[in-house]
C-alpha cells in the first residue's frame, strides 16, 4: 500500500457553486480544504457546519451525517484508496484530486456507512454532476458501480494481501493505516494479532468527549448532570459524554473550571501530582504547556497543596492559550513564553517538573483522521534532538529529590524509551520511579516502570509516561 499522498496538489478545474444535498457539498469541500491546503479536518468543520446551520441549510442530523461522512473518509482512505485503485483503469496518482475525493466520499457511503448502495451511488453521482460537471460525473458513475459491487469485506478479501505472506500489509490495507505506523504501533505494544487489531480498530472509532472537573473549581458530580454524560473510567476528575454533544454549551466549560481533556492527559497530571517526595512540595513547572490542558490540571491540583505553578511554552500565542486556561486557577500560579532547552529559571528550582513533549502524536490518531496520512517516519529525526533537550533541561530544573515527569502523545518507542534512556545514560543522577502504583485501578500499564496508555485497552489516547527522581 502507497505510504505517499496519493493526491497531486493541484487541484483540477474550479468546480461551480452547488445548490443541491449541502451535506454533501459540505463534505467535499472540508475535503477538498484538507487536500489543498493541509487543513485540519477538526478545525475546519466547525465553522462550515456552523455556517450551514446558520444559513438554516442543516439540522443536527445533517451535521452528524457531514461529520461522520468527512472524518470516516479521511481515516479509511487508505483502505478506499486500495479499493478504488483496482476500480480505475490509470494510477490514482493520475486522477484529479477533486474527482478522487469525490470517489472516495462515495466509496465511504457503498463500505463503510449504512446508506443503501442505489442512493449512494445516485447521491454521489449528483455531488459530481454539481462540482465535477457532468464528463467527469459519468466516470465517477461508472467507478462507483464497480466499487458497489462488492462489501467491504468482499473487497479487503480481494484487495488485501494475506496476513501469512505479510502482516504488516494486510493490517495497514484492512485497518487503514500506513504501514510504517502499523509497525511502529505494533513494535511498541507487542503481542500478537489480537491486540494490534484491537489497536488499529480502536483507532478508527470516534472517541467520545471527555471533560475534566478542576478539582477546586468544579465537581464531576457537577457534570454527570448533563445528557448522557457518565462517569470516566480512571480519573476521578473525568466525565464522558457518551453522545457528544457541544461541550462549549456547559457553563463549567465556558466558565473554565471544567475543560475538554482526554482521560490519558489527565492521568499523567495526577501520577506526577501523585509521585512521593521528601521534603518541600512548593514549586511545580509545566516546561511545555501549550495550550495548557494539563497545565489546568496541575495548577489545580498544585492549589490544593498550596503549590506555585510555573506554565512555560515557547510560543507566544500558544502562552496566551494556557493564560487563558489557568485563569481562575484557585492557587498560584505563572504562565511566561520561553524555550523549554534554554531556561529563564535557576537549576534545582522546582521540585515536580513536567515536559509534555512535541511528538508525532501517533498516539491521538483517533482525533485526528488525517493525521496518519501526513505523518513521515523522517518526522521522528526531527523531534529527536529537541525531545532530548527538554527532558535533560527538566532533570537540570527540579532539586534533588524532585521528580520529573517526561510525556508523549505517541508510543512510537523512538519517542518514548529511546529518549528517557539517552538522556538518563548522561544523568546517572536519576532514578525511574515507578509511575504504575500512582494510577490505581488502571490495569494493563505494561512492565513498568513507565506507563504506556492504548486506545484499545484503556479508552484513552496512546499517553506514554515515565517519572524521574533526581538522586544527587
Ligand atoms: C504536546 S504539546 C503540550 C500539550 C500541553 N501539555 C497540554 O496538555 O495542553 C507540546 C508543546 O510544546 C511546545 N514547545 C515546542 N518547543 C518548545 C520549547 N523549545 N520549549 C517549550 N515549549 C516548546 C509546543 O509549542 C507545544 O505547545
Amino acid at each position: 500500500m502507497s505510504e505517499q499522498p496519493r493526491r497531486a496538489r493541484t487541484s483540477g478545474k474550479p468546480y461551480r457553486r452547488p445548490k443541491k444535498d449541502p451535506v454533501r457539498i459540505l463534505a467535499f469541500e472540508a475535503l477538498r480544504a484538507v487536500d489543498e491546503r493541509d487543513a485540519y479536518a477538526n478545525l475546519v468543520l466547525p465553522p462550515l457546519l456552523r455556517k450551514a446551520r446558520e444559513n438554516g441549510d442543516f439540522d443536527a442530523r445533517d451535521a452528524a451525517l457531514a461529520t461522520e461522512l468527512v472524518y470516516g473518509t479521511l481515516r479509511r482512505q487508505g483502505t478506499y484508496d486500495a479499493v478504488l485503485a483496482s476500480c480505475v483503469d490509470r494510477p490514482l496518482g493520475e486522477v484529479d484530486p477533486p474527482v478522487l475525493d469525490v470517489l472516495s466520499l462515495g466509496a465511504h457511503q457503498l463500505l463503510g456507512t449504512r446508506i443503501p448502495t442505489h442512493a449512494a451511488v445516485s447521491a454521489t453521482v449528483e455531488l459530481a454532476r454539481v462540482v465535477l460537471g457532468d464528463g467527469r460525473a459519468k466516470f465517477v458513475n461508472a467507478v462507483l458501480r464497480k466499487v458497489a459491487q462488492h462489501d467491504l469485506d468482499g473487497w479487503l478479501e480481494r484487495v488485501a494481501p494475506p496476513y501469512d505472506e505479510d502482516p504488516e500489509d494486510h493490517l495497514s490495507v484492512v485497518h487503514s493505516h500506513p504501514r510504517w505506523v502499523v509497525s511502529a504501533l505494533w513494535d511498541s505494544l507487542g503481542g500478537g494479532r489480537a491486540g494490534i487489531e484491537e489497536l488499529l480498530r480502536a483507532d478508527n472509532d470516534r472517541p467520545e468527549v471527555t471533560l475534566v472537573a478542576r478539582p477546586g473549581r468544579a465537581t464531576a458530580e457537577e457534570l454527570l448532570d448533563e445528557d448522557a454524560a457518565v462517569p470516566g473510567r480512571w480519573s476521578p476528575y473525568a466525565v464522558r459524554l457518551t453522545e457528544g454533544g457541544e461541550p462549549g454549551a456547559i457553563a463549567a466549560v465556558r466558565d473554565g473550571r471544567a475543560g475538554v481533556q482526554d482521560e490519558g492527559s489527565q492521568l499523567v497530571a495526577i501520577a506526577l501530582a501523585g509521585a512521593p517526595l521528601d521534603g518541600p512540595d512548593r514549586r511545580w513547572l509545566d516546561g511545555c504547556a501549550g495550550p495548557g490542558g494539563k497545565a489546568a490540571l496541575l495548577g489545580a491540583l498544585a492549589a490544593e497543596r498550596g503549590a506555585l505553578l510555573v506554565a512555560s511554552e515557547k510560543q507566544t500565542h500558544r502562552a496566551g492559550l494556557v493564560a487563558k486556561a489557568l485563569d481562575g486557577n484557585p492557587g498560584p500560579y505563572q504562565v511566561i513564553a520561553a524555550d523549554g532547552t534554554r531556561p529563564a529559571w535557576r537549576p534545582g528550582s522546582f521540585d515536580r517538573v513536567l515536559v509534555d513533549v512535541p511528538c508525532t502524536g501517533l498516539g491521538a490518531l483517533r482525533r485526528r483522521p488525517e493525521a496518519r496520512w501526513r505523518r513521515r517516519p523522517e518526522d521522528l529525526e526531527g523531534f529527536a534532538p529537541l525531545q532530548r533537550g527538554l527532558l535533560r533541561t527538566a532533570l537540570e530544573s527540579v532539586r534533588v529529590g524532585g521528580v520529573v515527569g517526561y510525556a508523549t502523545c505517541s508510543p512510537h518507542l523512538a519517542e518514548t524509551r529511546a529518549v528517557v534512556a539517552d538522556v538518563l545514560k548522561q544523568h546517572p543522577d536519576t532514578d525511574l520511579v515507578d509511575a504504575r502504583p500512582l494510577l490505581p485501578g488502571v490495569p494493563d500499564l505494561g512492565e513498568g516502570p513507565d506507563v504506556q496508555l492504548w486506545p484499545h485497552l484503556h479508552g484513552t489516547d496512546a499517553m506514554y509516561l515515565a517519572l524521574i527522581r533526581r538522586t544527587g
